[in-house]
């Protein structure tokens, strides 16, 4: 089991799915938690006790002032992000700047500001996707958005290595969540769109936060200090699929 004792974890979009099942579980395995997200309540939810903090992680003036009074992390779990879908002809520009600012602007707007708030040997884990690694229509800005989002962690796998920090990207397929409750909700036929998703990979069913917020723990960990730089595909074998 990934030792988290002793460290200080900021978690992002801990309010719901992946992030706050990553932010108990975090608090499970001996880490202290700083949480953010929009919706105070939602933080608070999560974990009473807990540092809660509310921040847009896509205004870059609050990500700065927010980042001057955080206290120094042993690592991050940027899980905030937010699905839209329409194909590049019918999703209007507006769509696209905010889909792009959600997954891609957040993420490194936080990398940029708190940055120098991590401790030497820290340990980053963003949050992409295994539709940024093969594509499937009408998906086009949150694909290039996460897709960018698995780049972004190779670079800054370079950019820190000279202070032992580590970044890592996980790629997950469809996982039980708020978001996919919102995209199923807006179906004509959520049934059948779930058993597509889910046939989608070997193990022919889809993920839980539980199990992605395991593999971001680990990520988090000391047994896994010689990784960095990568983007971990957990999704079930779709990524191995012809
Ligand atoms: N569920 C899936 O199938 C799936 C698959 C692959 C990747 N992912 C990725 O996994 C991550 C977690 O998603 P989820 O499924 O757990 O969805 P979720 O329950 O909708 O969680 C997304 C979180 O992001 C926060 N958020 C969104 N925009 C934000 C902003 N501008 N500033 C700060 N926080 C913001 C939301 O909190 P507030 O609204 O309270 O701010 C929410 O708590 C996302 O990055 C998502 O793209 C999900």
């Amino acid at each position: 089991m990934s030792s988290l004792a002793g460290k200080r974890l900021l978690v992002s979009g801990a309010g719901s799915g992946i992030g706050q099942a990553a932010a108990r579980l975090f608090r499970e395995r001996g880490a202290e938690l700083v949480l953010v997200g929009r919706r105070l309540d939602r933080l608070r939810e999560t974990l009473p006790d807990a540092q809660c903090f509310t921040l847009d992680h896509t205004n870059d003036a609050d990500v700065a002032a927010f980042a001057a009074t955080c206290p120094p992390l042993a690592g991050m779990f940027l899980a905030a992000g937010e699905l839209r879908t329409g194909s590049v002809a019918a999703m209007p520009v507006s769509d696209f700047d905010a889909v792009l600012a959600a997954n891609l602007r957040g993420p490194w707007l936080l990398a940029h500001h708190l940055g120098p708030r991590l401790t030497d040997g820290a340990s980053v884990v963003l949050v992409g996707s295994n539709i940024s690694l093969r594509a499937i229509p009408n998906s086009a800005a949150y694909s290039v958005a996460k897709a960018g989002v698995h780049m972004l962690a190779k670079v800054l796998a370079l950019e820190w290595a000279p202070r032992r920090i580590r970044c890592n990207a996980i790629a997950p397929g469809p996982v039980h969540t708020p978001m996919l409750a919102v995209r199923l909700a807006a179906s004509a036929d959520p049934t059948g769109d779930l058993a597509r998703l889910a046939a989608v990979n070997p193990l022919q069913r889809l993920g839980t936060s539980a199990e992605v917020a395991a593999l971001a723990a680990h990520l988090l960990c000391d047994e896994s200090a010689w990784t960095t730089g990568t983007v971990l595909a957990i999704d079930g074998g779709a990524d191995a699929v012809y």
